[in-house]
């Protein structure tokens, strides 16, 4: 494969990110230089005890929040030198992020939840409303689509959020322990969504977990370890 090529296929790369966290009088070193890449359609786990940076590292990787220094590109685009409208834009077109707790907004039902990310990017309301109803049958929600979050269970409202997550077409889906919260067997139907994305949009995705069976079904296990990459493993 030649470098064009080679470069094409890299959708992210970080070189030597860090971050610290300024507390008063102490320094926290959440992370002490992170360097990977990822190419476009890999499906990645990243693991570690509860400390070692996992969300952290999400947030930067989600432009969510901006390292200390280091660099960080997306196609290309060093992100870390831009601004927060920068970033929220980029997020906005590129990225879609899933937390553990949902993070739904509790006064407005299914497809208002979902049609947000829509509203951000300028798209009209109708337009944004039909939109969410098709991404709502991806999750097979459309039937819940006129439901809040506290009508819904724990497993739908996080098929919500993956809607949510979806409804601009990201490249990139980065989740943050999104089967924490739900027991094993709504966790599984959550991670065959995962998969089936990845397999038939040929999605990136890059999802935290420290349950090892989650983790196995990855193709790529990035294990962190107090703020560093303790292991880098394709299974
Ligand atoms: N906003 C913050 N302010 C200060 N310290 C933080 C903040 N977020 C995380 N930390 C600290 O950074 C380290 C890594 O945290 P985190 O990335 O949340 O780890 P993990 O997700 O792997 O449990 C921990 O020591 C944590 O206490
Ligand atoms: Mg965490």
């Amino acid at each position: 494969m030649n470098n064009l090529l080679t470069k094409e296929s890299i959708r992210l790369y970080t070189d030597n990110l860090k971050k610290t966290y300024i507390m008063g009088e102490n320094r926290i070193e959440a992370l002490k230089g992170i360097s990977f890449e990822v190419k476009n359609g890999e499906f990645i786990a990243i693991t570690g005890t509860s400390g070692s940076g996992k969300s952290t590292l999400m947030h930067l990787l989600g432009c969510l929040d901006v390292p200390t220094s280091g660099d960080y590109f997306i196609d290309g685009e060093n992100v870390a030198t831009m601004n927060r409208n920068e970033l929220a834009t980029i997020r906005n077109r590129k990225i879609g992020f899933i937390f553990q707790k949902f993070h739904l907004l509790a006064d407005l039902n299914a497809i208002d939840n979902v049609a947000l990310p829509q509203l951000y990017a300028k798209k009209a309301e109708t337009e944004a409303r039909e939109k969410a109803l098709q991404t709502l049958k991806i999750v097979q929600l459309e039937n819940r689509a006129d439901h809040f979050p506290f009508q819904l269970s724990g497993g739908q409202q996080q098929r919500v959020a993956i809607a949510r997550a979806l409804i601009n077409d990201p490249t990139i889906l980065l989740a943050d322990e999104p089967t924490g919260n739900l027991d094993t067997t709504t966790g599984e139907a959550i991670m065959n969504i995962f998969r089936r994305l990845n397999r038939e949009r040929k999605t990136t995705i890059i999802l935290v977990t420290h349950e090892p069976e989650i983790a196995a079904q990855a193709d790529r296990v990035i294990d962190l370890r107090d703020g560093t990459i303790k292991s880098d493993n394709r299974i």
